[in-house]
């Protein structure tokens, strides 16, 4: 394998999958279960936000039960190991990255460990259930927090640095997800354009996988370890 220079990684909820996370359009994903307009679009939270707090509550729970698996150490290592530029770019809003210890990370679709006030646009850590009758701990209005999640509709977190590193990247490597969300999708074509050689780690090929210069298909926990050793060899 080639020696790269600047690596970024985008991330799905694949990479999260070994670790007992629910995937959204796998079969039983979390959309075959509801309606992903009554809970994750800023409509939704208009008509009913108990719904998308329960929503987010019972995920938010499920969090404290599972841990980060070999593909999340695998880029992790990458990250400490590799002799230069590393991004990884996550559409995940669980915390399994920074846990197995991703530091150079942006959780472009938001964090489930995070809470925001619509009132006064202040972020807070949280680990609780949220609701209606949670007071914003900074300007203290009730009834306007929210999960600090990007819900479709909304412009993704840290676009600007993001572009900025598909524009300059020399290898981009996507890993489960299905290529459904964008600006998510489009990254392999900007990075494309840039000149990086682009690669697909997934269960099974993409909605995008022709768009990639490389896929390479299996479970997350076996073929993103492999891949990194590889690269970390060339390196
Ligand atoms: N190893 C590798 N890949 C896997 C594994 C696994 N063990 N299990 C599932 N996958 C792959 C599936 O084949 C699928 O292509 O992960 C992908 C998951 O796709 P989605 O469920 O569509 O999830 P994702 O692509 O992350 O969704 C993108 O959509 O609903 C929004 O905001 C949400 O961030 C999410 C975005």
């Amino acid at each position: 394998m080639r020696r790269f220079e600047r690596i970024v990684v985008l991330t799905g909820a694949g990479i999260s999958a070994e670790s007992g996370v629910d995937t959204f359009r796998d079969k039983d994903g979390i959309w075959s279960k509801i309606d992903y307009r009554d809970v994750a679009t800023p409509q939704g939270f208009e008509r009913n936000p108990g719904l998308v707090h329960d929503f987010y509550n019972q995920r938010r729970r499920g969090m404290a039960g599972v841990e980060p698996n070999a593909a999340h150490f695998a880029l992790a290592e990458l990250e400490r190991e590799f002799h230069a530029h590393f991004l990884l770019v996550t559409q995940n809003i669980d915390d399994l990255h920074e846990r197995a210890g991703s530091r150079q990370l942006i959780h472009m679709h938001g964090e489930l460990a995070k809470a925001l006030c619509m009132n006064c646009g202040s972020r807070h850590e949280w680990r609780d259930d949220l609701s209606t009758s949670v007071p914003c701990p900074a300007c203290h209005h009730t009834g306007l927090m929210r999960p600090d999640v990007v819900w479709f509709g909304e412009f993704p977190y840290q676009m600007d640095e993001i572009e900025a590193a598909l524009g300059t990247c020399d290898l981009f490597v996507s890993i489960g997800t299905s290529g459904n969300v964008y600006p998510a999708a489009g990254f392999v074509e900007e990075a494309r354009s840039a000149g990086a050689y682009t690669v697909e780690l997934n269960l099974e090929p993409s909605g995008g996988r022709n768009l990639f210069a490389e896929a390479i298909h299996g479970r997350a926990t076996e073929i993103v370890p492999a891949f990194a050793k590889q690269l970390l060899g060339s390196g």
